[in-house]
């Protein structure tokens, strides 16, 4: 990635700290981590949460074929300008994934296999990652699968607590993978079957 992208995220950062929750783009390693572990063979519907400027769709989409629906949903203005420059044919929505049954019934889906979160759980309060939780549930299919992932940093924190608590509360199955220390910061993924 190049560095004018890393500096327009940072940027991204400084105006909204609280809705961006990172300093810097996901590393390819963790993006790759996070989509290795869905399995698209046998899905057709994946959803991407919190998108950013891309740096997990790039991996995404290298993954998605004319089998799959794939859409974005991104709340920032900016960082959409930026997704559908740098991927013209992606299909991106400006809102916010509270939203995300009313933007599958735009898309003509019924449900979702998959959803990749690259979403700040730790920087939302209980009430938020209530709110995102439960419309996630209500569009995830029995047995979907929820990838997302968290700093260790922010572990120790009682939102990165209460996070996997809830975790745990809304999926049949969490887990949790190995540190990529190759990331800034270190970070572990959840992989989660509803
Ligand atoms: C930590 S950044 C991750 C960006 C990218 N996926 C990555 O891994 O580098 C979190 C992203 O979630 C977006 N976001 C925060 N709240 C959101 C919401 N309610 N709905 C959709 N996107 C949201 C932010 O604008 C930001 O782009």
């Amino acid at each position: 990635m190049a560095l004018t992208e890393y500096t327009h995220f940072f940027k991204q950062f400084l105006t909204q700290p609280n809705a961006i929750g990172a300093v810097a783009p996901s590393s390819s390693r963790l993006a790759r981590r996070m989509v290795d572990w869905i399995e698209w063979e046998s899905h057709s519907v994946v959803v991407e949460f919190g998108a950013g400027s891309g740096a997990l769709t790039s991996h995404i989409l290298e993954r998605v074929n004319h089998r799959h629906n794939f859409f974005a949903i991104e709340i920032n203005p900016n960082f959409v300008a930026t997704l559908r420059e740098r991927f013209p044919d992606l299909k991106v929505h400006e809102d916010s994934v509270e939203n995300v049954a009313e933007l599958c019934r735009k898309e003509n889906v019924e449900s979702v296999d998959a959803v990749v979160s690259g979403l700040p759980w730790a920087a939302f309060p209980g009430e938020l990652q209530d709110k995102f939780l439960d419309a996630m549930s209500a569009v995830l299919k029995p047995g979907g699968q929820f990838t997302t992932f968290a700093y260790i940093s922010g572990l120790a924190l009682p939102a990165g607590q209460r996070f996997r608590k809830r975790l745990k509360n809304h999926f049949s199955e969490v887990s949790q993978s190995r540190v990529t220390w190759r990331n800034f910061p270190p970070a572990f993924t959840y992989q989660c079957i509803k």
